[in-house]
């Protein structure tokens, strides 16, 4: 048995994702036969930050598999006193079957798991978004039939969780993943060598390009987000201005080159601000079956982590 977290996207491997993948397609096709976490397994879902996706997916996913999803405000635990991480992960593998945690630094994750004797979930923290990938992947997939090869920009805060999750989520697949963002918000520079080091193993490659639409030149998938993630709204920096260049937008759209690219986002979206209504309720949009396939992404992760583990 060898204990498996999900923590950062590069925590599974090629195979490992596109096997994840496969089995988040069997449960698109059918939400309710398979009962895997029958008995009940038990698992935490603990939020330190606010969510409307994450939270509802996960809860009705681990019913769907037949497990007991326990949803908690991290904020009302004895964690946000003076509990510390390592005592409240060792407590949480006495209970429950896996821990899923929304939190802010992703040091806070790895200290959980650190201690850890089931499996622990990202779902969100600073630096990472890496079950929201998944599902993009899974919706990427599905569209063009394969992930390997395919160009992806994401536009906008190069510095945030979502850069850095499809930095290391689509480098993984074998994807050319570009990043257009400001020279002042580009990506951590330890995640993007460790994307470029996966880009090598697999095919695909790594890129920062400040010109945004030289950035999308030639691009199957543009991906944004929120200019101000959560946590960001009172850091001083102005998350408005440097950003308007790459405003996923008709004319961003078109600079593609390809009619039949498609555009994602995580959601919440910020209409006008990051995407305009003309391009997230447009034709070329994917937010919707994106925002539905983290239910289908999730009882995957969950169940072949499960197995791996046990
Ligand atoms: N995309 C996403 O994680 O949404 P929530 O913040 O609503 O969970
Ligand atoms: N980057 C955003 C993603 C929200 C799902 C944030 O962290 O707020």
């Amino acid at each position: 048995m060898t204990l498996r977290h999900f923590l950062r996207d590069d925590d599974l491997t090629t195979d490992e994702q596109s096997a994840v993948l496969d089995l988040a397609d069997t449960y698109k096709a059918d939400r309710f036969t398979a009962k895997p976490l029958a008995g009940p397994k038990s698992v935490a879902v603990i939020f330190e930050k606010n969510s409307t996706r994450t939270r509802l997916s996960f809860e009705v996913g681990i019913a769907q598999l037949g497990g007991n999803p326990v949803i908690i405000d991290g904020r009302s635990m004895q964690l946000g006193r003076e509990e510390t991480i390592e005592d409240t992960s060792r407590i949480l593998s006495g209970y429950v079957d896996a821990v899923v945690w929304r939190t802010f630094a992703q040091a806070r994750i790895e200290a959980m798991a650190s201690v850890s004797r089931i499996p622990v979930v990202n779902a969100l923290t600073d630096e990472f978004h890496p079950c929201q990938v998944l599902a993009d992947l899974q919706t990427i997939r599905r569209r063009y039939g394969r992930l390997a090869g395919l160009t992806l920009t994401y536009l906008g805060d190069g510095a945030n969780n979502m850069s850095h999750s499809l930095l290391l989520g689509g480098a993984t697949a074998g994807m050319h993943v570009r990043i257009g963002a400001p020279a002042s918000f580009v990506p951590n520079p330890q995640f993007l060598e460790d994307a470029k080091k996966r880009a090598a193993e697999t095919g695909g490659s790594v890129s920062l390009i400040s010109d945004p639409r030289e950035s999308v030149d030639g691009a199957d998938v543009l991906v944004t987000d929120t200019w101000t993630s959560m946590g960001q709204e009172n850091d001083g920096k102005d998350r408005v201005g440097p950003f308007r260049p790459y405003q996923v937008n008709t004319s961003l759209l078109e600079a593609t080159g390809k009619p039949d690219s498609t555009v994602l986002h995580c959601l919440p979206a910020h209409r006008g601000w990051e995407i305009t209504d003309e391009v997230l309720d447009g034709p070329q949009s994917l937010v919707w079956q994106e925002a539905e396939n983290r239910l289908h992404a999730q009882k995957a992760l969950l169940v072949w982590l499960l197995e791996q583990s046990s």
